[in-house]
């Protein structure tokens, strides 16, 4: 393995110091929950081993959520994060071939390339609105692909793919004896119906989710990946094992409380997160230096600043004068006048203020010609 720090990472606020950050516009999650403010009852918590697969209660909740599941095709990772981790080098070599979809959540392409696979990119377009067809992913299937990869709703646009797609990339998958993983972490988060939990659709497609995005638990690293395929599931479970056994009983008997109780506690990041995207809808119709697809979940969006600008000097001033951070496109492999802004983790007033400071930045760097 070929590991290197990846751009998102070294430059993440938590690594930065969030005290250096007055306008926190960067993250990908709804404002992080407070420990005192969850339902919680731990004292009689044995802190033993878990089930290596993870807490069994858990587990069914999280399968009950199609009729298609049970708790045995889910496995508790840490985070999605290491979810993914899982998947890919149980799954890739070197000889094998990865189709994944770019830009995307850095991960689903760094720990590929670590392994040194062979990848192809779906390229994704603004003008055709960050979507991409069956064709697309079918014309480049080889005999090596043993792993097609996408992310729904999509990080760092928020764009959905129609379901008919997905349950088309599902039948693709199984058609062409390849894998299909679904990273699921902001399904939660989706506007209007929920996609199909990916999983569920047939025993080559493998989904991933967790509790960081929808619910503001980032800090807990409960995750999962959820497989019908019986001996995938054992090799995954046995790469869990040879990496950190099981998860801590805490931190899955927090997520499991919270999960219980957890259409309650929506409901009020639901209110939040719509008050925050009309902030943000409102700003970008009176933005004429700046464009937008229009997110269909999640609580990110991928705008893309239109006019020519010094963007060296524009992300200096927003970010040392105005002390506003945003993800610049290079965490995503773009170029650096796209930007991710994360709507659903600041405070309203703090949103406000944060793109007001973007305009206020362009404001600095744009002349425009007479
Ligand atoms: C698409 C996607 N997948 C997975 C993750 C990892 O999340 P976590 O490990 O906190 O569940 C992220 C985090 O940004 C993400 O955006």
């Amino acid at each position: 393995m070929d590991y290197k720090r990846m751009p998102i990472e070294v430059e993440s606020p938590e690594e930065m110091g969030y005290d250096t950050i007055k306008y926190n516009l960067t993250e990908s999650s709804v404002t992080d929950a407070v420990l005192t403010n969850i339902d919680l009852n731990l004292n009689q918590l044995v802190l033993c081993y878990s089930h290596h697969k993870g807490k069994p209660e858990l587990r069914e909740l999280i399968a009950n959520e199609s009729a298609e599941l049970l708790a045995e095709n889910v496995l508790i990772t840490a985070g999605a994060a290491s979810a993914l981790f899982i998947i890919s080098t149980s799954l890739l070599c070197k000889d094998d071939h990865l189709i994944v979809v770019r830009p995307n959540y850095a991960t689903n392409i760094e720990t590929p390339r670590a392994i040194g696979c062979e990848i192809d990119f779906v390229e994704l377009q603004f003008e055709t609105g960050f979507t991409f067809t069956l064709e697309d992913i079918a014309s480049k299937i080889k005999p090596n692909t043993k792993l097609i990869s996408i992310t729904n709703p999509h990080n760092p646009t928020g764009v959905l793919i129609p379901e008919e797609l997905l349950f088309q990339l599902a039948a693709l998958a199984k058609e062409r004896n390849c894998f299909l993983l679904v990273d699921e972490t902001y399904r939660d988060l989706s506007f209007n119906n929920k996609p199909a939990l990916a999983a569920s659709l047939n025993d080559c497609v493998i989904s991933v989710a967790s509790v960081s995005k929808a619910y503001g638990l980032p800090g807990l690293r409960i995750g999962w990946l959820i497989t019908r395929n019986q001996s995938l599931m054992n090799t995954f479970l046995a790469a869990k094992e040879q990496i950190f056994i099981c998860n801590s009983v805490i931190d899955e008997e927090i997520a499991f409380q919270y999960l219980l109780q957890k259409d309650a506690y929506f409901s009020v990041i639901k209110k939040h997160i719509q008050t925050n995207y009309a902030i943000l809808s409102r700003w970008i119709q009176n933005e004429p230096r700046m464009e937008m697809v229009e997110p269909g979940g999640g609580v990110v969006c991928f705008p893309r600043i239109k006019v020519d600008v010094d963007l060296v000097k524009f992300y200096e001033i927003l970010n040392t004068k105005y002390k506003t951070f945003v993800g610049p496109g290079h965490w995503f492999e773009m170029p650096k006048n796209y930007l991710r802004i994360g709507y659903g983790w600041p405070k309203s007033e703090e949103l406000s203020e944060g793109l007001s400071n973007i305009s206020k930045s362009l404001d600095e760097v744009y002349k425009p010609h007479d």
